[in-house]
């Protein structure tokens, strides 16, 4: 769970350092999603240190995700600010169902984890509800192009349990 999860939050930043790359650093849009990039490094920090202290490996395709994830932020964002805003709605859509799957999976075996992991989890829902209420859903193609980002980040995360 924590290889997963740490996978994720690395993803997560490098989605969001792809279209700050982007999107011109004034622009509501591109201040909204430094914000949430911020609360995605917090997330990465609280994974790495539990990856440290509990022994966990890496996944192997932390290279891909470097790449994969700054690729998507970046191609999102040319396309447009609601595009860049529906990658964030479409990722936490599929985040939420992840860790509510996790903390299922927990039930009460290691509250610690289990907090840091609903913590994360309401924080990544605020992500989605913002990326929405911004304008997300006024992306051009926004069902096509939230269905293919989702299925990217379904597998990505097969993915990184195994590898
Ligand atoms: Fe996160
Ligand atoms: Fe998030």
């Amino acid at each position: 769970m924590i290889r997963v999860d740490q996978a994720g939050e690395y993803g997560a930043t490098r989605i969001y350092a792809g279209q700050l790359a982007v999107l011109r650093a004034n622009c509501p849009e591109a201040k909204l999603i430094a914000r949430m990039a911020r609360q995605e490094e917090r997330h990465l920090a609280r994974f790495n240190a539990l990856m440290a202290s509990r022994r966990v490996r890496p996944t192997a395709l932390q290279p891909l995700w470097n790449v994969a994830g700054f690729a998507l932020g970046a191609a999102t964002a040319l396309m447009s600010e609601e595009a860049a805003l529906a990658c964030t709605d479409a990722i936490e859509t599929e985040i939420d169902k992840h860790y509510g799957s996790q903390l299922d999976a927990l039930g009460s075996d290691d509250p610690e984890l289990s907090s840091d992991i609903a913590e994360f989890r309401a924080e990544e829902l605020e992500h989605r509800d913002t990326a929405r209420s911004a304008g997300a859903t006024n992306a051009p193609a926004y069902p096509l192009l939230t269905a293919a980002i989702r299925a990217g980040c379904r597998m990505a995360i097969g993915l990184s349990k195994r590898i």
